[in-house]
């Protein structure tokens, strides 16, 4: 293949350590062997937008990135994408925020991006649009001339017609998807509510192979479910740090079972039900009490959109409660941290972890399910209970104990056959689950969408 452009609102330095987002790691392994450029925001704000690239090159991948004013981040960024879009694209429509200065900000950086990245684009190259950032990039680019392949991908759920409804600018921003070639969503279930909005609301027409047609545009959609680098990640476990990790985390557990959550600090990821969850075991069970511990890492994320100020004060005060509550000089119930931490220790933390809980409200994918099960030691592996509304849940389904994270019951029962389970069984489920995860990777992903777009 030629040249691969990946365009996506946040791009992570190559040589970064420290903490990273599963979706900035996954486009940098995506990339690795490509002659190709990653282009996004620098994350830093300008006085005003000049549109001079940043590049920058380390273990083989090209990245470019602009910076953006400050009125950009907070109309486009803060207000659009996170303050409209993800709550809406999460179901929570009871939270998002219906504002045109939002929408103009959004329109206005994707057309910045549109002009910034078109003359880097050579007319054999490849382009790759990722996430809801940036819906209307591709129609941006056809709009200046660029006629190469272009292909989108969206990370987060798309929701049911009837909600999705609620947005004024629906219709628009569903249309601009059209410009592209293909649209790629993790799950079926998305893909279909997407056809769904697209026939019923704007008179898509369907055609074989799935190809959407509208206005002499036509669309192929595909479902590509994104993985991880199992490799790498199956390496990172048994590096040094994770080998440290593992037995810091041995030792301070004082033969208790360590219970494992990492999430960004965002209300799609069901921490609270989670935290009320853990409550009900701690209740229901109390002769388990002493015997195990959550340790929950959740580093803040998005911190000046209030929704995230509010989950965060309603975390803390949980966690404090139920310390309070059941906490004995010997034990606590819940470690509750906001820090993120290098990948190499994430999975020492992992194989540590008897139980892995990633139980999100709804969530396009998530990929700290498949790094929690690639952690494990086979010969003693730990059990992943997750969200039945988490896209990992179909693909990993057959191994996971799924749950439905809106009940308690379901969570504490989860808990308590979790912590039960024979080795056998968790070896098998372990097994199925792995299978997956090392055939569907991250590499496997990006090659299922690149032969999509070849193909049309
Ligand atoms: C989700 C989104 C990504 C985003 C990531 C981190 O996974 O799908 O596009 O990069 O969250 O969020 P942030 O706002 O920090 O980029």
């Amino acid at each position: 293949m030629n040249r691969l452009i990946i365009i996506s609102n946040r791009v992570s330095a190559p040589n970064q350590s420290g903490a990273q987002g599963g979706l900035a790691v996954a486009l940098q392994a995506a990339l690795r062997e490509y002659r190709g450029i990653w282009f996004g925001w620098s994350g830093e704000t300008v006085e005003s937008f000049t549109g001079s690239i940043n590049f920058n090159r380390a273990e083989g991948v090209t990245t470019a990135t602009v910076d953006l004013e400050e009125q950009d981040v907070d109309e486009y960024y803060n207000g659009y994408a996170n303050r409209t879009l993800w709550p809406l694209f999460h179901y929570r429509i009871d939270i998002a925020e219906y504002e045109r200065g939002f929408a103009g900000g959004y329109q206005r950086v994707n057309d910045r991006f549109a002009d910034t990245v078109v003359p880097l684009i050579e007319p054999d190259d490849t382009v790759w649009v990722q996430d809801y950032h940036l819906f209307p990039l591709g129609d941006a680019l056809r709009q200046r001339g660029c006629r190469n392949k272009i292909g989108f991908f969206l990370h987060i759920p798309w929701p049911p017609r009837r909600l999705l409804a609620t947005l004024p600018e629906a219709a628009t921003l569903t249309r601009t998807l059209f410009a592209y070639d293909v649209v790629g969503f993790h799950t079926e279930e998305w893909l279909d509510s997407f056809r769904d909005y697209a026939r019923n609301e704007l008179g898509a027409v369907e055609e074989e192979g799935d190809v959407l047609c509208l206005d002499g545009r036509r669309v192929k959609l595909v479902v590509a479910p994104i993985g991880i680098d199992t490799a790498e990640f199956v390496a990172a476990a048994s590096s040094v740090p994770a080998r440290l990790a593992f037995r810091q985390m041995r030792q301070s557990a004082t033969g208790r079972d360590l219970m494992v959550g990492v999430d960004r600090l965002d209300y799609s990821k069901g921490l609270e039900e989670r935290f009320l969850g853990y409550e009900r075991f701690l209740n229901e069970y109390p002769e388990e009490r002493k015997e195990v511990f959550l340790l929950q890492i959740a580093p803040p994320s998005r911190g000046s959109v209030e929704s995230y100020q509010r989950i965060r004060t309603t975390l803390e005060g949980l966690a404090g409660r139920i310390n309070g509550a059941y906490a004995d000089v010997d034990w606590v119930p819940i470690r509750y941290v906001n820090q993120g931490y290098p990948r190499g220790v994430l999975a020492g933390i992992y194989r540590a972890a008897k139980i892995g809980l990633v139980t999100p409200l709804r969530d396009g994918m998530n990929l700290v399910a498949k790094e929690y099960v690639a952690a494990q030691d086979p010969a003693n592996p730990g059990v992943l209970i997750l969200s039945r509304f988490a896209g990992a849940a179909a693909q990993l389904g057959k191994g996971a104990v799924l749950v439905n994270p809106y009940s308690a019951e379901e969570m504490s029962d989860a808990i308590m056959l979790a912590l039960k389970m024979p080795l056998e069984e968790r070896q098998q489920r372990w097994q199925a689950m792995m299978e997956n995860v090392t055939a569907e990777d991250v590499l496997w992903w990006r090659q299922r969408f690149t032969d999509a777009l070849e193909e049309v």
